[in-house]
Order: structure tokens, then C-alpha cells, then sequence
């Protein structure tokens, strides 16, 4: 298994061109089950979890091309279901990837059936999919649990629905928004999730003819369209990855410019860096965050669905927050298990101290490098960033968590003069 070597202390200084959003691309992939006509997708990044969900699809028939390789516009994917063979999604693939089920709303809505492996328990909370199939039921699904998987049917067409979701989920607005685009009649969803992921999906769906208002609001309205054409659609900038490196270069005491991303993306967290006394201005097509003043505050955190603070940065801002000046509290109110990262901070000497859903950190001058375990993606990258600004030497064990989400991510900051490297094996 492949391991990271970081010799840390160096100020990052640069540039970082930011790539399309995994999450996006992961519910953009699906698109193509709706339609017979070629979707293709621009600003794809190369990631473990996107050759996941295009072998998934390309398991049920959807012929995949991927063009290219690396280049200042990302990566440009054809997809085409015109020859769907198959509407099951088999465990061996779900496994890997719990977005797969986002195959589930338009497989029902243009094939009238689909057989989905439940994903499993996954590393940070047990993560149910049952609002998902509620939404779906709304719309006129019938749904049974057998043999681990999800046997999902319609007779004849979904038919617009009311939908309340009692809590905000991104994946269940997505399977309830694309499943609703071909539907008959109106649906309304209440109480959607309002992350750029969705509006950039929402976009898209309308590019191909669908009848969808509310974009970015908290109630989208879907009027069922008889059928989808093609489209060609960019990926909105990835805002996690924008906000991981931002981290990074403020834990390092650096300055980076961040190109091919928005401020707009990242509002929630561009508030708390500069509260904890990072400078972060708009740049031509990106950002500049600055650090390199010195100090940086402790800024106690909560995090909330968007537009709050996202929890897929709870872990970076608690690596930043280890090497702060003061204490501060860090609130995790999505997930119930997304900590783990904390023993492995702790390791590297942060001060940090769990009580229930929150963690109370005292900020040190200096980490120290160590031997430390990636446990999932977000706590992978966070180790980076502490490995970045600690003294001497940290090894980060199962990495191939961090190559699901983040691309290249030696290369990016080994030109912004970090020692990093990757120990194959
Ligand atoms: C997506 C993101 C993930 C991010 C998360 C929250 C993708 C591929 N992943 O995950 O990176 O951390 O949003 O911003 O886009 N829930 C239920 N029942 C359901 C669905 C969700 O109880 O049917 C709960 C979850 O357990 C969690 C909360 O709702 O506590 C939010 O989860 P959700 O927004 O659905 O996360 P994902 O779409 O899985």
C-alpha cells in the first residue's frame, strides 16, 4: 500500500489551479441514465471515485469515454446509455463507493426499475439511504429491501410529488431532482440541500430540457418533461479542494494563488480564515490567501448544511487550528463519527479533546512529524496539512483514501515548495 513522505515546515508559495468538483461529477455521471443522447462532461478530474462510478456505468451498458489527458481544462467524459443492458448496480462496485446509489433516481425514472446494492456502513457514520427512498416512494416507486440490495419498480411513469425531506441530504436531492425530471407533473422538493453540487446538476438537467425553478434555493420545482436530450456541461470548481489547499497555505504560514475556483464557492470558510487573521482576497479567476503575517487565531467551527460551514473541511480547519494561537471549539453536526482523525493529530502533538459531537483544540506553536493513518478521505488530506506545517518528518499510512478525492496532490504542492512524495508498495 502506497505511503506519503512529508518533511514539513516549508511556507507554501504558488500557484494551485483547482479542478472540476468530484461531487459534482459523481451525481453529473448518472445524468446520462436519463437521456438516449451523449452527455459529455468537461472539467472532469482524475480521481479514483470518478473511474468508480464510470465503471459502474459502464457495467450496465453506458459506453464511456474518457478524452485526453490532464490539461488546463481537466478531463472531457462522453457518455452514452443508449445501450443500457443492465439497471443493476452489484455490490462489488457499491462497496467501494456509496455515490453509486445516485444511479438509483434516474434509472427508475427513464427505465422503471433498478436493483442497487445498499451501501455499507461507511468510516464515518452508519450514513442511511433511506430519505432517498422515501423521496422516491413520494414520486411513485415501489421500493423492497432483499438480499442487501434495493429493488426499486414503477408501474408506468414516477409522478410529481410533494417532498419534504425532514433533514437535508445532498445525495437524496439529487436522486429526488433527477428522478423528478421525468416524472409526470409537478414535484416540489422541500427543504432541498442547497450545495453549488446541486445547483451545477440542476443547471445541467436544465441545459437538456428540464423544467426545474428554484435553482440554489432550499424548494425546487420540477415539472416532468416527456424526455432528455444531450449536453455538453463544465463541472462546477471543486470548493473542498479550494478550501483544503487555502488551508494549507495558511497552516504553512504561506501564500498561494488558487486559479480555476470562485470565492463564492467558499464563502463560510473564507469567513472563518479571515477571522483567525488569515488574508484571503479574490484573485483574477481564483483566490490569494495569505499567512504569511504570522499568526493565525483559534475560530471555533460549526458544521452545517451550505450555505454553512461544509463538514467535509471539519478536518482541515482542525489541522489549521492545531497550530493556532488560542483555543477553540470544532462542532461536527453532520456525521456522528467523523473524529478520527483526531488520535492521528494527536500523534503529532496537537492538544485536542473530544467531548460528544465537538472537540476543544489548543493550538501549539509547532506539530511535530510522525508515522500517522489515513481512516478516510477528509482525514487523509488534514494529515497532509499537518504533515506540511509540522517539524521534521511524517509518514501517512493508506493514502489510497486520499487518491479518491484529490488528484495529483504530490505534484501540486511539491511546485509550491513542499517536500512530499509518495513511497509506492
Ligand atoms: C454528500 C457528499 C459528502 C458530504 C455530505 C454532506 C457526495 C458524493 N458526498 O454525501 O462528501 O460530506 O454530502 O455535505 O456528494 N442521511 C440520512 N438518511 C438519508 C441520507 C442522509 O439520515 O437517506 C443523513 C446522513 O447520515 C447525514 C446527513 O443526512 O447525517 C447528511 O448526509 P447527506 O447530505 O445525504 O450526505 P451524502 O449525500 O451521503
Amino acid at each position: 500500500m502506497d505511503r506519503i513522505r512529508i518533511i514539513g515546515g516549508a511556507p507554501l508559495k504558488g500557484t494551485i489551479r483547482i479542478g472540476g468538483a468530484k461531487n459534482a461529477a459523481l451525481t453529473l455521471m448518472p445524468v446520462c441514465l436519463l437521456t438516449d443522447q451523449v452527455v459529455t462532461l468537461t472539467n472532469i478530474p482524475d480521481l479514483a471515485d470518478i473511474r468508480t462510478m464510470g465503471g459502474l456505468l459502464e457495467h450496465m451498458g453506458v459506453h464511456v469515454h474518457l478524452n485526453g489527458a490532464d490539461s488546463a481544462e481537466g478531463r472531457i467524459l462522453d457518455l452514452n446509455a443508449s445501450g443500457l443492458r443492465d439497471t443493476t448496480a452489484p455490490y462489488d462496485l457499491v462497496r467501494k463507493m456509496r455515490a453509486s446509489v445516485l444511479v438509483l433516481g434516474p434509472l427508475l425514472a427513464r427505465h422503471g426499475q433498478a436493483r442497487v446494492s445498499l451501501p455499507g456502513g461507511c468510516a464515518i457514520g452508519t450514513r442511511p439511504v433511506d430519505l432517498h427512498l422515501k423521496a422516491l416512494e413520494a414520486l411513485g416507486a415501489i421500493i423492497e429491501l432483499k438480499e442487501g440490495y434495493i429493488d426499486a419498480r414503477v408501474e408506468g411513469r414516477l409522478k410529481g410529488a410533494q417532498v419534504n425531506f425532514p433533514k437535508v441530504t445532498v445525495g437524496g436531492t439529487e436522486n429526488a431532482l433527477m428522478a423528478a425530471t421525468l416524472a409526470e407533473g409537478r414535484t416540489i422538493i422541500e427543504n432541498a440541500a442547497r450545495e453549488p453540487e446541486i445547483s451545477d446538476l440542476a443547471t445541467c438537467l436544465r441545459a437538456m430540457g428540464a423544467q426545474i425553478e428554484g435553482i440554489g434555493t432550499g424548494t425546487l420545482t420540477v415539472d416532468g418533461v416527456d424526455s432528455l436530450g444531450g449536453v455538453t456541461h463544465a463541472v462546477v470548481p471543486d470548493r473542498i479542494e479550494t478550501g483544503t489547499y487555502a488551508l494549507a497555505a495558511a497552516a504553512t504560514r504561506g501564500r498561494l494563488t488558487l486559479t480555476g475556483t470562485g470565492m463564492d464557492l467558499t464563502e463560510a470558510l473564507v469567513d472563518h480564515m479571515r477571522q483567525a487573521g488569515v488574508v484571503v482576497e479574490e484573485a483574477t479567476d481564483g483566490l490569494l490567501i495569505d499567512a504569511t503575517g504570522g499568526e493565525v487565531r483559534g475560530v471555533d467551527v460549526m458544521t452545517e448544511p451550505f450555505p454553512g460551514f461544509p463538514t467535509d473541511m471539519q478536518a482541515q480547519w482542525m489541522a489549521l487550528m492545531s497550530t493556532a494561537s488560542g483555543a477553540c471549539m470544532i462542532t461536527e453536526s453532520i456525521f456522528e463519527n467523523r473524529f478520527m482523525h483526531v488520535p492521528e493529530l494527536s500523534r503529532m502533538g496537537a492538544d485536542i479533546n473530544i467531548h460528544g459531537g465537538s472537540a476543544i483544540v489548543r493550538g501549539k506553536a509547532r506539530l511535530s512529524g510522525a508515522q500517522v493513518m489515513a481512516t478516510d478521505l477528509r482525514a487523509s488530506v488534514c494529515l497532509v496539512i499537518a504533515g506540511l506545517a509540522a517539524e521534521g518528518e511524517t509518514v501517512i499510512n493508506r493514502v489510497y483514501h486520499l487518491d479518491r478525492g484529490y488528484e495529483r496532490v504530490e505534484d501540486k504542492l511539491v511546485t509550491c515548495g513542499a517536500t512530499i512524495e509518495r513511497l509506492s508498495g
